[in-house]
Order: C-alpha cells, then structure tokens, then sequence
C-alpha cells in the first residue's frame, strides 16, 4: 500500500534518492504521489495522481535538495488525486504518513473550533494539523510528537520537516512499518528498507510509539515520554533481496520460474541432515490443536497445513481468515498453538489478530518472508521462508515457500507423535531433495498452460472445483486467475456444486479441477461430467492415469501427500498468468491492489 521515503544529507542532492525509492515501492499498489524538498529556504511540494512518471515529469530538472519526502498513496480517505495525494503541509509541518487515522473526524471538528482549515478530505491532513496545533501550543517538537502519540487513535508511520528545523527529519511509528537507514552520505527514512537498499543496507526499526529526530549525521530515537532509547543496527542481505526482473516480462513469470530453488531453499535447513534436522523445529506436540491465521494466500497456505495436520498427523487444525478472527470469539487456550503466516508480516489484520492472542498470553509461532518484519518480531517464535523479495502483487512463490515449510513442519510432528513411520519421513525427505526436477518439469509445460489459457481468456466465469485438499488449491487457483485477469471465477467444494451452484453453468462455461487424491478422485470426476452434461468445458490437473477425451488434462507427478500442494499449484499459477497475459492487464500490479495490506 502506501510507501514512504525521506532523505537528508550533508552535500547530497537527495532527490534521486527520494524518486529511486518511490520507484521501488511501486510495487506495493498506489494511485498518487508527491514529494516535499527544501528550495530556496522554503518546502516546495510536487503532488500528482497516477503514476511515478507523472510525478517526475512535473518536477524542475534542474532542482536539487539536501532533506525531502515522499510518498506513494493508496486512496482510503478521499479520491485519489493531488489535493489528497500526500506531502501534505498545515503552518510549520510538513509530512506524508502510512495507515489510519481512526479518531480523525472528532479531531477535525476539535481543530476547526481552534480556526483550522482544511483543503483535502485525509485523515492526514487532520494529523498534520494536530502536530502544528500542539507545537504551537508547546513550543516544543518533542512535546508535541508527544501529545499527538497520545491523542491519536489508529496506526501512523509518519515523516516530518518542521520548518524551524529544517536539518532534520522527524519520523512517528505506531503499527505501520518504518526504518531509518544509515550510510556515509545521507541517511534515509523508508517504509521498507528495500526501497533505499542502494544507499545503504544497514537500518534502526522504530517500534510502536517511538519517534526520531534524523539529520545527516545523527540519529536519536525516543520514546512517547522524550527519553533517548538505545536501539540495535540491523542489516540487512543485499543479494538477497535482489529486485531485478532480469529477461522476464513480468515479477509474476520470474517470480512463478524461481520456485524451483526458493521452495529447497526454504526446506534445506530442515531436511539435510534426514531425521536430524527435522527435529530442529518446533515441538507441536505440546499442543491439543492447532490454529492457522493470514489473509488472501497466506490463508490458502494454512488451508493445505490444515489438511496435512488433521488428515495425516492426526491433530486438529483450524484455519482463520484474521480479518473475522480479530473481530470473533476466538476461545483461546495455553493448549493451542497459533501459527500466522504472512508473506510481508505486515498485514493489519494479521497483526491485530496476533495481539488479540498475544494479550491472552497464548503461544505463537510466524511463518513470515520478510526478516525484521512486524509480525516476525512479535511472534514467540519465526520461521522464515526463503523465497526472497515478492514484487508481484499476486503471490507465487511466497505461497509455495510457506506451503513447503508448513509441510515439513507437518511432517515433523507426525514424526514426533508417531503418526507417520520413520521410513515414510525418509521418503518424504528424498521427495524434497528432488523437488527442483518436478517442479521444472511443470515448468516448463508452457504450451498446454497457453492451449488452455486460450480457451479461457475471453470468458466472464470460470469455476475451479476440487475435494479435500484439491478444494483448498482450487481456492488459490481462482484467487490468481481473478486477481491478474479480472475474470470472475470463483472455488466450490466440488461436492456443494449441486446444493446451488450448477445453476451457473451454461453451454461452454470453464471448469477447472484438481483431483490428487485416490479416496476422492471418482468422485470429483463424477462431479466434473455433471457439469459437461450441462454444457461446460472441463479440465483437469491430476495425477492419476485418467484419461478422457472430452476434457483436457494436465499430468502431474506422483507424490506423497506432502508434496501435492505444490506440484498441483504450479500449473494453476501459470494458466491464470498466460490467460492475464493474453488480456492483456497489468500483471504485476492488478488494478485496486496492492502488495503489502497494511490498513484494515
Ligand atoms: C494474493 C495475495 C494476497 C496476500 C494477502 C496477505 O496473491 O498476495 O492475498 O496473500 O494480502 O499478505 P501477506 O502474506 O503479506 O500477509
């Protein structure tokens, strides 16, 4: 969602910095930008809507700054246009500001009583005002940040010039991601350090209610009460955070082709010494059952952990979408463990959900992408996939990398609890370390992913069936086909067609299904010639030795129960992007979406 970059140096132009960085967190969806920078003594703000281009297009070429701002925008209050598009400025401050504003409506109404004005329809606008009114109440920037921390209601990472200051950058967290990066030549301010990883690798994480007074050679970071706090230097791996797209079209194709290493990368370190390293992880044993928590993919995920934990482990696992699990009655328990998954660690409701467990004193376990991540440093404990950084906004290989790490963590505890043999786990184990030549071969299976995305890509609806663990992929199927080619296509227990669903398909109608699964095959290939019967266009991703020549089909390999997941999903990815590609949208950023969801 929205991205924040400042930069201040001592002899540095900070301007490209500040456009470099924005460029970089493009990929996190936004619909206007603009930038704050010192001119002639005085804040000139440049704001579009649209595109970066926009942006660059409107600044004077020829400018040049010591301390800037800037910021993407991802329209919550108010139409996405510059008047909203942040820097905004009231009297002495001016900042741009990530997440929600809560209580901004009865702040507003207690700043017009005090002769504020407001031009733009933000809650940002609102805080912006709030920090002038207590500054000038106070006369002082730390008692007003102070008062402000204490005053708003929802999550601010936000970063300032005032204007009787202007050789430092003030920067606010509560509950949005911010970190201030350091190097010889300009220390810089971001949402996410990737975006300034040029400059400089090395980085301060601010936590909820701190703020930082950063110059070009100082960094002094507070907390709500003014004290100085002394706080570690991270770094963070550059390599590994490569954003190139080298001789790809898109992220989503790079990103879908890398899953041939990312998915052995994230496992190694649990399966390379055999029955060993396995037992490196968590002890679930400890635990009645089991709760999985993530939004969108990440919820896909826990979705396939849930079947392995139940179905072959024998432990109950319920999986939760943390937008209604914040909000229900979640009978929480020492006994269970909660595991969140998320690529960023840095969804909202992720993180609202895992304070709701946290503050019952309940165990936690994160299954998280991104190192140094939100939800990584306040989860008991984090496994980290290693599917290094996702910039399509639709998520492939993160999704893989955290259904490989459930599955081997699955498959440690049906050790630990003996409810898998030894020697399955060793065969399990050897299925992984060859899990590059099966993935590879599917993908490389181009032609018959473009032969059906032909057939799909002019259709309104398409329906994705499966049973078991083929309907939870069936979910994430449908989830990639809609989210890049905005298609309407939806998943159904193949069972659940005929209590409503058949009434949909008419002559042609695309259904898709999976059926890995021996006890459930027939069945859903029963389901599939209902729907034929009715008109529609059937095919099948299965592998078993099936064959039919009314539908397509597209073989798979044999695995264990452990591996299916991600041998089915493979060929779901790349048939919803060739058919987005045949569209001919944005792939790498869907329309409306953005990367990282950091606002409820
Ligand atoms: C879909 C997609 C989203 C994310 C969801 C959670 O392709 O990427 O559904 O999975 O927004 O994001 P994280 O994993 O960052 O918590």
């Amino acid at each position: 969602m929205c991205g924040i970059v400042g930069a201040i140096s001592k002899n540095r132009n900070v301007l490209p910095i500040l456009i470099t960085g924005l460029k970089n967190l493009e990929y996190r969806g936004y619909d206007s930008s603009g930038v704050a920078y010192l001119k002639n003594n005085k804040i000139n703000i440049v704001k579009t809507s649209g595109k970066i281009i926009n942006l660059e297009n409107k600044l004077n070429k020829s400018d040049e700054s010591n301390i800037g701002i800037a910021h993407t925008r991802w329209a919550t209050h108010g139409k996405a246009n510059s008047i909203n598009a942040h820097p905004h400025r009231v009297n002495h401050i001016t900042l741009v500001h990530n997440g929600i504003i809560e209580n901004y409506e009865e702040l507003k109404e207690m700043l017009i009583d005090n002769n504020y004005s407001f031009k733009s329809s933000t809650d940002t606008e609102v805080a912006t005002a709030l920090l002038d009114y207590y500054y000038e109440k106070f006369n002082d920037i730390d008692k007003a940040i102070s008062e402000f921390m204490k005053k708003v209601i929802g999550s601010y990472a936000i970063t300032m010039i005032v204007d009787n200051d202007l050789d430092s950058l003030y920067v606010l967290k509560k509950e949005s991601p911010l970190v201030i990066g350091i190097s010889d030549n300009a220390n810089v301010v971001a949402s996410d350090i990737r975006a300034v990883l040029k400059y400089t690798n090395k980085y301060y994480i601010l936590d909820d209610f701190e703020y930082a007074k950063v110059s070009s050679n100082e960094v002094i970071i507070k907390d709500i009460k003014g004290d100085i706090l002394k706080k570690e230097l991270h770094a963070i791996n550059v390599e590994d955070n490569d954003i190139s797209k080298n001789e790809y079209k898109h992220y989503m194709l790079k990103e879908i082709m890398e899953q041939k290493s990312t998915i052995l990368k994230t496992v190694k370190p649990y399966i390379e010494k055999g029955i060993d390293s396995l037992l490196i992880l968590p002890d679930l044993t400890k635990y009645k059952e089991i709760s999985i928590i993530g939004c969108g993919t990440a919820y896909h995920a826990g979705l396939v952990a849930k079947y392995l934990f139940e179905e072959v482990t024998n432990t109950r696992c319920n999986v939760y979408l943390a937008s209604e699990y914040r909000y229900q009655n979640s009978f929480l328990s020492k006994d269970t463990l909660t595991i969140f998954i998320s690529q960023s660690g840095e969804t909202a409701d992720t993180i609202s959900s895992l304070k709701l467990v946290k503050s019952k004193n309940c165990p936690t376990l994160g299954i998280i992408n991104v190192e140094n991540s939100t939800i990584s440093l306040l989860v008991d404990k984090c496994l980290y996939t290693k599917a290094g950084v996702e910039i399509a906004v639709a998520s492939t290989k993160a999704y893989t990398a955290q259904v490989a790490l459930l599955s081997i963590l699955a498959l440690s505890h049906g050790l630990r609890n003996k409810t898998i043999k030894e020697d399955d786990v060793l065969k399990v184990i050897e299925e992984f370390n060859n899990i590059e030549k099966l993935i590879t071969t599917l993908l490389n299976n181009k032609d018959m992913y473009l032969t059906i995305a032909k057939k799909l890509y002019k259709e309104e609806d398409i329906f994705y069936i499966g049973r078991g663990l083929d309907y939870y992929l069936s979910m994430e199927g449908a989830l990639k086909l809609k989210e890049i080619s905005y298609i309407h296509s939806e998943s159904y227990a193949a069972g659940e067609l005929k209590h409503g669903t058949i009434s949909l398909i008419k002559k042609n109608t695309p259904v898709l299904a999976s059926a890995t699964n021996n006890k459930l095959n027939a069945k859903t290939i029963s389901n599939l010639k209902e729907v034929m019967a009715r008109g529609a266009s059937v095919y099948l991703i299965t592998n078993t030795n099936y064959k039919d020549n009314t539908f397509t089909i597209v073989n798979i390999p044999k695995s264990s129960d452990f591996l299916k997941a991600l041998l089915v999903i493979i060929p779901y990815q790349l048939i919803a992007y060739y058919t987005a590609l045949l569209k001919g949208t944005d792939i790498d950023k869907p329309k409306n979406l953005a990367k990282s969801v950091t606002v409820e």
